[in-house]
C-alpha cells in the first residue's frame, strides 16, 4: 500500500542539532532532527517499507490507493519503552494519602506503595494479569503504539516474578503491538525478607535471572536502584548476574534520591538510565559518552507532585545524550497511558522542543531498548507507522489531552484506523 502523508518524520539515526540548542530556529532544527519530509510518499510491500521520500519523487506504479487526508502526519510507530503494565487493582487511596502529604518513599517504606500491589498479585491468577493486560496493551495501541515493554516487579518471588512475564508472553499473540519484557525482580525488598535483603538478592541472581533467561521471558534486566529499594552495590550485582545470563542491563536510576545510579548506569554500559530526577549534572556526560540513553518520565512529576523537582532535560540533552519519553505507566507513580501527554510535559516542563519530544517517543526509546529495526522510517524496515489528523507535527504536543491517532500500521499491516 501506498502512504501520502503532508508530513512524515523518518528520524536520522544521528541528529548533530540535536545536542545544539538554538531557539532562534527551533522551526528549521526540528525539521533536521525529525528528518522531515512535506509532502511524503511511503509504499509499504509485503510489510516493508520499499520507498520513504517526496510524493514527486515515487516510483512509477506506486498508486495512491488510501483516502488522502488534508492532514495526515506520519511517524514511526511509538515505543513505549518503560512501564509497569501487569497489575492488578489501584492504590487510589495512596493518591490521595501523598496529596495530603506522604510522601511516595515514607508509604514504601511503611510496607505500602510497591508491597501493596506486590500483595495483591500475589492473589491475581496468571489467566486475570493476562485479562487486564490486554486492554491496556490495545489502549497503547490506539495512541500509535506499536512497541511496548513491559517489566515484571510485582511478583518479588519466583513463581510470581514468572507469572507476571508469562503473562506477557501469552498476551502477545492476541495483539498486534509488539511486547518486549524486562525482568525487574529488584523492584523492592519483599516484607518476608526485609529483615535479611542479603537473601532476597541471593534469590534474585540465583533462581529468578537463570529461570527468565531460560524460558526467554525478558530481554533486559532493571533494578530499581533508590532509597527505600536497592543501593548501587546492590543493583551492580544484579544488572552483571542479568547480563551473564544475556539480559541487557537498565536501571530505574535517582528517582527519589541520588542514589549513585545514573552513574553506574555508566560505568556498566545499561541501555538506558530512568528517571534522573536526583542525579548530579556532572554524571550526564559519562551517560552520553557509555551510550546510556536518558528515559524521561514526567508522568511521575506530575503524579506525585514533585514538578519542583524534576529531571534537567536540557542540561541532558547538551551533554550529548540521547533521550527517550515514556509514560512509567504503574498504579503508584503514573497512572496514564497516555504517552502524547508526555511529549506536551517534555516542552512545558522539560522546555524541549516538540522534534526533541517527538525524536524521544520513537527513534529515542527505540535506542533505550537497543533496537535498530524500529522507531525510524527507512526502506528495508518492516513497516510501523503512526498516522496522526493534525496539519503540523508540532500540533501533537500543543493540542493535548485528544488523541488525534487516525491509523496505526503494525508490523506491515493496518491494526487500526
Ligand atoms: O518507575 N520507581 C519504581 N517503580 C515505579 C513505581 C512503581 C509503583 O509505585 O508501583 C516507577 O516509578
Ligand atoms: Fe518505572
Amino acid at each position: 500500500f501506498v502512504v501520502h502523508a503532508a508530513q512524515a518524520l523518518t528520524m536520522p539515526e544521528h541528529a548533530e542539532a540535536l545536542h545544539h540548542w538554538d531557539p532562534t530556529r527551533i522551526v528549521d532544527r526540528d525539521h533536521e532532527i525529525l528528518g522531515l519530509i512535506e509532502d511524503a510518499c511511503i509504499l509499504v510491500e509485503n510489510g516493508v517499507m520499499t520507498f520513504v521520500g517526496p510524493w514527486s519523487e515515487r516510483p512509477a506504479g506506486a498508486k495512491r490507493d488510501i483516502p488522502v487526508m488534508e492532514s495526515l502526519v506520519v511517524t514511526p510507530g511509538w515505543v513505549e519503552c518503560h512501564t509497569h503494565s501487569v497489575f492488578s487493582g489501584h492504590r487510589a487511596a495512596e493518591f490521595a494519602l501523598r496529596n495530603a502529604g506522604r510522601p511516595y518513599v515514607e508509604i514504601l517504606e511503611a510496607g505500602g506503595g510497591i508491597l501493596e500491589t506486590a500483595a495483591r498479585l500475589g492473589r491475581t491468577s496468571q489467566r486475570e494479569l493476562e485479562d487486564l493486560l490486554v486492554p491496556r496493551v490495545l489502549d497503547f495501541l490506539r495512541r500509535g503504539v506499536t512497541c511496548l515493554e513491559i517489566k515484571s516487579g510485582y511478583g518479588l518471588s519466583t513463581q510470581d516474578e514468572l507469572k507476571m512475564l508469562r503473562a506477557v508472553k501469552n498476551v502477545q499473540p492476541h495483539v498486534p503491538t509488539e511486547l518486549v519484557g524486562t525482568f525487574l525482580g529488584a523492584h523492592a525488598i519483599p516484607k518476608k525478607y526485609q529483615s535479611d535483603r542479603r537473601a532476597y538478592i541471593d534469590l534474585v541472581i540465583n533462581e529468578m535471572i537463570p529461570k527468565v533467561a531460560e524460558e526467554e521471558l525478558a530481554r533486559y534486566c532493571d533494578v530499581f536502584c533508590d532509597r527505600g529499594a536497592f543501593d548501587a552495590a546492590e543493583s551492580r550485582e544484579i544488572l552483571l548476574a542479568g547480563r551473564e545470563h544475556g539480559l541487557i542491563p537498565r536501571i530505574h536510576a535517582d528517582e527519589l534520591t541520588d542514589a549513585n545510579a545514573a552513574r553506574l548506569a555508566a560505568e556498566i554500559g545499561c541501555a538506558s538510565a530512568d528517571h534522573l530526577e536526583f542525579t548530579p549534572s556532572e554524571v550526564f556526560e559519562q551517560m552520553a559518552k557509555a551510550d546510556v540513553v536518558a528515559v524521561l518520565m514526567p508522568a511521575v512529576n506530575l503524579f506525585l507532585g514533585t514538578t519542583g523537582h524534576m529531571a534537567k532535560a536540557r542540561e541532558i540533552l547538551e551533554a550529548g545524550c540521547e533521550v527517550a519519553l515514556s509514560t512509567d505507566f504503574n498504579p503508584g507513580s503514573a497512572m496514564t497511558q497516555d504517552i502524547a501527554l508526555m511529549t506536551t510535559l517534555a516542552c512545558t516542563l522539560y522546555k524541549m522542543s516538540p522534534g526533541e519530544a517527538l525524536r524521544a517517543v520513537t527513534i529515542g526509546a527505540a535506542k533505550a531498548l537497543r533496537r535498530e529495526d524500529i522507531g525510524r522510517l527507512r526502506p528495508g524496515l518492516r513497516a510501523n507507522l503512526a498516522m496522526f489528523n493534525v496539519p503540523d507535527f508540532s500540533v501533537i504536543p500543543y493540542h493535548f489531552g485528544t488523541n488525534h491517532t487516525e491509523a496505526v500500521v503494525a508490523n506491515g499491516e493496518f491494526v487500526y484506523w
